[in-house]
């Protein structure tokens, strides 16, 4: 899809971080946008953004989680426009907890948003894509921790290895209906979900979040850099998009020695957290 002006986007999670930017990038490139987020009050002000530059077609309160909530926001969608052609499922939390931290709850929660959000976006909107014929594209928003194995993270990147699975299974067969499919893999990106984020397996909290709320601000690499990857990922159709140099790092260190990819990533966290 190498003309994105005129198209129609649809963002989840665009009241912050990277769904926002990305919002913004489609706008800025001339697509009109639905924008859908479990926070409406936080869509408002990316609404007035987006009608500065292009059009928002609509602002919606959906819990991606919710199978119910997003077959109730699709028929909204599909009563105002046919099918839409860019379909970015993007909302997500975060998760810090080993496999023996992280309670039963944590996993329906993690698996619940990340994995099946993203299950939930591609079922509700791509078969009215594939439908029309005329073609589209699906991003997925994966992580680094999609492709490579790191510790403390264990429901976040279970999570996110799905995504990235179900990108490539898709990518292969909605090639026939002309639909492509980018999953978008980004490293350490200066948003609010270290904030949000649930930790567990760590005695004090506050001490743990202040830790990597600060090192992801000293590394401060921004969302918009992630969503001009994810605009050129669309124009080129490019299936695995590794976004900052720890990502491109990781993808290939792990390809060529997993193990040494494992035990760097292992001191790499321990460090943060000291
Ligand atoms: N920030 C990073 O370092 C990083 C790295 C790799 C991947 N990612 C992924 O990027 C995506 C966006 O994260 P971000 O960093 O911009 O975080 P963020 O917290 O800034 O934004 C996430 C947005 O998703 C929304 N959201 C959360 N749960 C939702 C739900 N159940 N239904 C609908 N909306 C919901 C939030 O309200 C928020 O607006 C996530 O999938 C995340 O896993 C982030």
């Amino acid at each position: 899809m190498r003309e994105l002006s005129g198209k129609v986007a649809l963002v989840t999670g665009a009241g912050s971080g990277i769904g926002r930017a990305i919002a913004l990038a489609l706008a800025r490139q001339g697509s009109q946008l639905i924008l859908c987020d479990i926070n409406a009050e936080a869509l408002e002000p990316v609404r007035r953004e987006i009608d500065g530059l292009s059009r928002c077609i609509m602002t919606e309160h959906a819990d991606v989680a919710s199978i119910d909530a997003m077959r109730a926001f699709a028929d909204k969608v599909h009563a105002a426009v046919p099918a839409v052609d860019i379909l970015v499922n993007n909302a997500g939390v975060g998760l810090m907890g080993t496999i023996l931290s992280t309670r039963y709850e944590d996993w329906q929660w993690i698996l619940g948003i990340n994995l099946w959000g993203v299950i939930h976006g591609c079922h509700v909107f791509v078969p009215k894509m594939a439908e029309r014929g005329t073609g589209g594209h699906v991003v997925n928003v994966s992580s680094m921790l999609g492709y490579m194995p790191s510790p403390d993270v264990a429901g976040y990147s279970t999570a996110k290895f799905g995504v990235f699975g179900l990108s490539m299974c898709m990518r292969s067969e909605l090639c026939d209906h002309k639909i492509g499919v980018s999953a978008i893999c980004p490293g350490v990106i200066n948003t609010n979900i270290t904030r949000n984020a649930r930790i567990r397996g760590h005695e004090n909290v506050d001490e743990t979040r202040d830790k990597v709320v600060s090192f992801y601000g000293r590394r401060n690499f921004g969302p918009e850099r992630v969503a001009r990857a994810v605009v050129k990922a669309i124009k080129r159709n490019k299936a695995i998009v590794p976004v900052s140099p720890e990502a491109w790092f990781g993808y290939w260190f792990n390809r060529a020695w997993p193990a040494g990819n494992r035990a760097f990533w292992r001191w790499t966290t321990k460090t943060i957290q000291k």
